[in-house]
């Protein structure tokens, strides 16, 4: 029995995925990792720290840096994303998305934002969207990001919730495996998400009775 639903934003509401591909995608070239689509799409879902460990070590450069010189390197790369957002409005919420949250409220399910990114608050406020949600869970809180349940554990309790009566949207596969060690329903948007309960190839397909067809299916 599903009672709020814990969003993903990048890649789920926001059309802001291929912005931090685009921006990580230059700090690869920087240090000298070869970017692959392989590699953008294991990012996805994953902090900004840690995607860039990631990103070393695909280049085998995860000791030739200082934690001082990472850090200017995140910062660097934050500075590129935030640049590519500035412009976002409400047309870069994603294909029915904004449809689908409406059905939501209108039927008065709880909603919430489990984002890794700590500019969650900035594109909502951009997207227009920050009064849909119950609450927003800070990523700067977590003991570990996802594939770690806690940011959807934190989303239901947002929500006020058992993790049992939640329902997480990703369009990554860490954050598929997030939301099914929560013990919540995973939905998953995208190709590449076999662990999804429910799945969906883009955004316009997500609505309440095309998720209830699956499940019943
Ligand atoms: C996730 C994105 O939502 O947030 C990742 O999928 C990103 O690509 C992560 O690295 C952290 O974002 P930010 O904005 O805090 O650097
Ligand atoms: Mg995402």
């Amino acid at each position: 029995n599903i009672k709020g639903f814990a969003f993903d934003l990048d890649g789920v509401i926001a059309d802001t995925a291929r912005f931090h591909g685009q921006a990580w995608h230059q700090t690869a070239d920087e240090v000298g990792t070869v970017w692959t689509d392989e590699l953008a799409e294991n990012l996805k879902g994953i902090s900004r720290m840690d995607s860039l460990e990631l990103i070393l070590n695909a280049g085998g450069y995860g000791q030739k840096y200082t934690t001082a010189q990472k850090e200017t390197l995140a910062t660097q790369k934050n500075d590129k994303y935030l640049e590519l957002i500035k412009t976002l409005t409400p047309a870069d919420i994603l294909p029915g998305m904004k449809k689908f949250l409406d059905e939501l409220k209108d039927q008065q399910y709880h909603l919430s934002v489990a984002s890794a990114s700590k500019n969650a608050p900035t594109i909502l406020k951009q997207l227009k969207l920050t009064d849909y949600f119950d609450g927003i869970v800070d990523p700067a809180t977590l003991h570990a990001g996802k594939p770690d349940p806690e940011i959807f554990v934190k989303a239901a309790e947002v929500m006020g919730l058992d993790p049992v009566n939640v329902a997480g949207l990703e369009d990554s596969s860490a954050g598929i495996t997030s939301i099914n060690s929560a013990g919540e329903l995973s939905i998953g948007i995208g190709s590449q998400l076999n662990e999804a309960k429910i799945k969906f190839a883009v955004t316009d397909e997500v609505s309440l009775v095309a998720i209830k067809t699956q499940l019943i299916g």
